[in-house]
């Protein structure tokens, strides 16, 4: 019977990772010793993030300014990586836009960013990585989607199908991935103490309460609550695990609270 193989330290790169999810996988997954390269639109955030990540966790960290709607700028991103961190093993796609748009709001424009930017880039960034999870024995990698894959809301049918997409495609990628030992899983966040869900909240009055009755947990989840499922679906811990979804959401799509 096969072993486990020690967690690998090999490195990983963090889409969005300078702000609420991202931030924090970045973070946990330091903490643990794996390197990462932190990419964002704001690079000074993720450029302070990468320094102080050094500091704390004594781990090699990078701070990039990538656009990961962009398919030229992945492609720079991936080689810039590896130049700084070594042959790369681990992969989360965090950078995601709420692009809230109704039936009436939606426009080609609107719908193709959202899509670009939550969807499309994941599989680019692995194709672009790919060699580098071939060689890198342990090698995972986590798409954060979202219970909005599942709930219906009116207010965000791009969001929805781009995260109802995410949990197709990664079944379909975890099928050719597995052929090169890489395993690829979804995890779906609820209601999250992030920028993105907190700034929304401030233009909604009672909302908050609105979420808390419904969730089994009684309150909004916060970030490293997410993170540390991301950090066990990248680690040997998890070597049995692909094509899934790990929901972490503190009870709200099995809730019938409200
Ligand atoms: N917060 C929640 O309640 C919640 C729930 C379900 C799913 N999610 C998902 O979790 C992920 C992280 O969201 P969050 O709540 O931490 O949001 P956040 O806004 O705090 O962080 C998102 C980060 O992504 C970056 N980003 C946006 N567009 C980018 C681009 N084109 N290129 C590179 N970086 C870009 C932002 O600059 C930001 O730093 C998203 O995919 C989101 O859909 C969040």
């Amino acid at each position: 019977m096969a072993t486990a193989q020690p967690t690998p330290l090999s490195p990983v790169i963090i889409t969005g990772g300078a702000s609420g999810i991202g931030r924090a996988c970045a973070e946990v997954l330091a903490e643990a010793g794996r390197p990462v390269a932190i990419w964002d639109l704001d690079a000074d955030a993720a450029q302070a993030l990468a320094a102080s990540i050094t500091r704390d966790h004594g781990v090699k960290a990078l701070g990039l300014a990538v656009d990961v709607g962009s398919l030229e700028a992945i492609s720079a991103g991936v080689a810039a990586s590896r130049d700084a961190l070594g042959t790369l093993g681990g992969l989360v796609h965090a950078a995601g836009v709420s692009g809230v748009a109704t039936l009436e709001q939606l426009t080609s424009e609107n719908w193709q960013r959202v899509l670009d930017i939550n969807l499309r880039a994941q599989p680019f960034i692995i194709q672009a990585m790919l060699d580098d999870l071939k060689a890198t024995p342990g090698s995972a990698i986590v798409g954060i989607a979202s219970i909005n894959a599942t709930q219906g809301n009116a207010l965000n049918p791009t969001y929805s199908a781009t995260k109802g997409g995410m949990l197709a495609m990664n079944r379909a990628l975890a099928d050719e991935l597995a052929n090169y030992g890489v395993r690829i899983n979804s995890v779906s966040p609820g209601q999250i103490a992030t920028p993105m869900l907190l700034g929304g909240l401030e233009h909604a009055p009672g909302q908050k309460e609105a979420f808390e009755r419904r969730i089994l947990l009684g309150r909004l989840g916060e970030p490293r609550e997410v993170a540390t499922a991301v950090r066990f679906l990248l680690s040997d811990e998890a070597s049995y695990i692909t094509a899934t979804e790990l929901v972490v959401d503190g009870g709200n799509l099995s809730s019938q609270r409200g």
